[in-house]
């Protein structure tokens, strides 16, 4: 089956009217090519692989002649397997980011990011405080659970409080993630640290010969763009601009790390990475052109692994990935082939065991088809329109800005349903609450690779057909939202919602 590769031009501006207005997307080029390295000189230098950005201040010329880079260190656990229950609370923090000075941020138990959570299938009763001055949320992200349980903009956690959502978890072991959602406010909250993943599993890994080692050969990875300025100072001061495109950071995080290396055993290892970004679009790969092995989408395992030698990854977008790092050299994952830079560098540590050594031909069992199943077609186009030149309107969707006291659609409960979805001026990442859906066709193609398992979100350049199934209910009370995922679009309206009875 012909498989059509992303074509970077596509993620772009489209043509159209729109190309007219003023904010071409060379503001944008000129900023990256200041800061971006260019691939051969990244390659053929000694230097460390965290840049977006950073050559030109003081502080960044520090952080070069660093000797040791610190080891990468994965988010703590929180095991929830034994006790069914899950208590986090948000709270106020302070990280320094690689020796720069301290700033405010946030998390969920800890200072920045929180905790990552295994669940299994069953009853999981979660206590989620909130000690910071203003209401925080925690969405679980690629959830399949009722409305009044999803955390959204309907479940507020107002300070002080605590929020005892008594959840049902039941699907299939993926990895998916939690992050703040408060209309208007997720982009300053998930920006200044409140996010964290989960691991949903069946305790079968071994069965299927992927590795389950957690931080050895089985590593979370949380993705992130963030800006600092000359001193060193992580800030968030997105203009009209980074309005408009989304906020890009200078300087790329993993785990909330800056300049780390991540040690790997001299064998097979699985990388779960979700793009936690508010805006940025990741297409990996590795330094020395090794494979990614896609094994699972955001809602689960493939039936066997894909080869890739580029991974598209749009915000909010999880891929767990097999690397063979076996042989003398670890290589450096690196984003976009066209303009690129480092994103995390990888060090082989003998002491490591390897416990997996060859990659699993089969993983996962054959995909549920939801063709033909379909009753009804939606459209759904994602509108930036002139509107927001003239005061920081036109994001919406199907026309209408976002209004938590309007339901847009109402879906009925266990139905199965069409969507085909539009973006205009630049590729939207969409993301649907409380389903898991397959994608039916990118403008007109098969679906890429990254795409032909169960997702939530997904990168629309143009038009992307999708086909979901609303299993769970949701009321007008707690109807789930469905939006585009680069987080300034969502929070200046971009975002709908439904119900599901
Ligand atoms: Cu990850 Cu509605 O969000
Ligand atoms: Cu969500
Ligand atoms: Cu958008």
């Amino acid at each position: 089956m012909p498989h059509r590769r992303f074509d970077r031009e596509r993620s772009g501006f489209r043509s159209g009217n729109f190309m007219l207005l003023p904010f071409a997307p060379t503001a944008e080029k000129t900023k990256d090519q200041r800061y971006n390295m260019n691939r051969r000189d990244f390659l053929t230098s000694a230097a460390r692989a965290f840049v977006v950005a950073g050559g030109g201040s003081a502080w960044a010329g520090s952080v070069f002649a660093a000797e040791t880079p610190p080891r990468l260190a994965m988010p703590p656990i929180i095991d929830t397997r034994a006790s069914g229950k899950l208590a986090m609370t948000a709270k106020v923090g302070s990280s320094s980011f690689l020796g720069g000075p301290a700033v405010p941020t946030a998390g969920y138990n800890q200072s920045y990011l929180g905790p990552t959570v295994i669940m299994q299938n069953g009853p999981l009763a979660a206590e989620i405080g909130n000690t910071l001055d203003e209401p925080v949320s925690v969405h679980w992200h690629g959830m399949k659970v009722k409305g009044d349980h999803d955390g959204g903009p309907h479940q507020p956690v107002h300070p002080g409080k605590i929020w005892k959502p008594d959840m049902q978890v039941n699907q299939d072991p993926s990895t998916i993630w939690y992050h703040s959602h408060i209309h208007g406010r997720t982009a300053q909250q998930v920006y200044n640290g409140l996010a964290g993943v989960i691991h949903i599993t069946d305790g079968r890994d071994d069965d299927r010969g992927l590795p389950s080692a957690y931080g050895i050969d089985d590593l979370t990875l949380v993705l992130q763009d963030r800006s600092f300025d000359r001193n060193g100072r992580m800030v968030y001061e997105p203009s009209m601009m980074d309005r408009m495109h989304g906020f890009h950071g200078n300087r790329m995080l993993i785990n909330g790390q800056s300049g780390a290396v991540a040690a790997v055993p001299n064998g097979i290892v699985r990388l779960r990475l979700l793009n936690g970004s508010n805006a940025r679009i990741y297409n990996l790969f590795f330094s020395d052109g090794r494979p990614l092995h896609l094994a699972a989408t955001d809602g689960g395992y493939l039936p066997q692994l894909v080869a890739l030698d580029v991974l598209q990854l749009a915000p909010g977008e999880r891929a767990e990935i097999l690397v063979d790092f076996s042989g003398a050299n670890a290589p450096v994952l690196m984003s976009d082939p066209n303009q690129a830079y480092g994103v995390l560098e990888f060090a082989l540590d003998e002491t490591l065991p390897a416990r997996i050594t060859s990659l699993p031909d089969k993983i996962g069992s054959p995909l549920e088809e939801l063709v033909g199943l379909d009753t009804q077609t939606r459209m759904i186009s994602l509108d930036m329109g002139m509107g927001m030149m003239m005061g920081g309107g036109g994001f919406a969707i199907n026309g209408q800005p976002f209004d938590m006291d309007r339901i847009d659609l109402k879906v009925a409960l266990g139905s199965v349903e069409r969507w085909i979805i539009r973006s205009s001026m630049v590729a939207h990442p969409f993301h649907i609450h409380g389903v898991q859906f397959r994608v039916l066709s990118e403008d007109g193609l098969p679906p890429r690779p990254e795409c032909t398992g169960w997702k939530d979100t997904v990168l629309v350049p143009g038009e992307t057909e999708i086909l979901a199934r609303f299993e769970h209910p949701a009321d007008k009370e707690n109807a789930f939202m469905f939006h585009c995922h680069i987080l300034e679009h969502e929070d200046a309206g971009m975002m709908g919602q439904f119900t599901v009875s």
